[in-house]
């Protein structure tokens, strides 16, 4: 049985044809905020109703501990994960997953790697979680990098987004600071950025409680809420003119 809250909050979007959006959490620093994304956002989306894959791509296998963690705990959410995904098995669990699901999402692993390559070339959004210190901005310019290596040698624009993740709640100066030099250089930021909660996110491995669960916080439910709101507007297929 899943224990998901009811969709409250949102849209869910029907894909049209040929449409098949991937997602990849992308950052080549760990402990960012990737695999907590990744997760929350699918059950965010499986919670509206749609058919939702994490494909876990990092060798931690981090979102593989959460799943069974759920399972064990009796916490399914709808959300699939195909875990133990690599560099050599990547592409082609990708073209297996966008035939099944309506969102795809990838947890990759915090380095650069070919995997994290051929995962961004496979992305209709790269999304790039960061904290505010000096190293994680960073990072932030060395993975967005990585963006626009793969968009260059593809010909073709691959959308990427930064989300600020543990914040303060209160916006300090060096956040405000941290969210200017990244808009300086050109990087495109998420309006929504998920606060510091540990209680609402860090037992999650244990056992396998998400925000969106009915007992889940519900502050970080409703960030994971905008967030995906954000995510799936930019990659909704822009409307035909009529
Ligand atoms: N908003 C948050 N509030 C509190 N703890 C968080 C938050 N987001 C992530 N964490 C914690 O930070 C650590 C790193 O997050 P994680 O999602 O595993 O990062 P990554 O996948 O980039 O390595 C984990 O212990 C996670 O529970
Ligand atoms: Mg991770």
């Amino acid at each position: 049985m899943c224990a998901c809250a009811p969709a409250q909050v949102g849209t869910f979007t029907e894909w049209k044809d040929g449409a098949m959006p991937v997602v990849s959490l992308c950052s080549t620093k760990g402990g960012v905020g990737k695999t907590t994304l990744a997760i929350c956002l699918a059950a965010a989306y499986a919670a509206r109703g749609g058919t939702v894959a994490i494909l876990d791509a990092d060798p931690n296998g981090h979102v593989r501990a959460w799943h069974e963690a759920a399972a064990r705990e009796r916490r399914g959410c709808g959300v699939d994960v195909v875990a133990g995904v690599k560099e050599d098995t990547l592409q082609d669990a990708i073209a297996t997953a966008v035939e099944r699901y309506q969102l795809v999402l990838l947890d990759l692993e915090g380095a650069a790697s070919k995997a994290v390559t051929f995962a961004i070339a496979e992305s209709d959004l790269v999304v790039i979680p960061s904290g505010i210190s000096g190293m994680d901005l960073q990072e932030v310019f060395r993975t967005h990098a990585e963006v626009r290596r793969a968009s260059k040698m593809l010909r073709r624009e691959i959308p990427a987004r930064v989300v600020f993740t543990r914040m303060s709640p209160i916006l300090s100066r060096v956040a405000k600071h941290a969210r200017q030099e990244i808009a300086d250089a050109g990087i495109p930021i998420l309006d929504t950025t998920t606060i510091q909660r540990p209680n609402a996110y860090q037992s999650m491995h244990f056992n396998g409680l998400t925000p969106l669960h009915a007992e889940g916080d519900p502050k970080a439910a409703a960030e994971m809420e905008r967030a995906l709101d954000e995510i799936l507007a930019l990659i909704a297929p822009a409307e035909e003119a009529a």
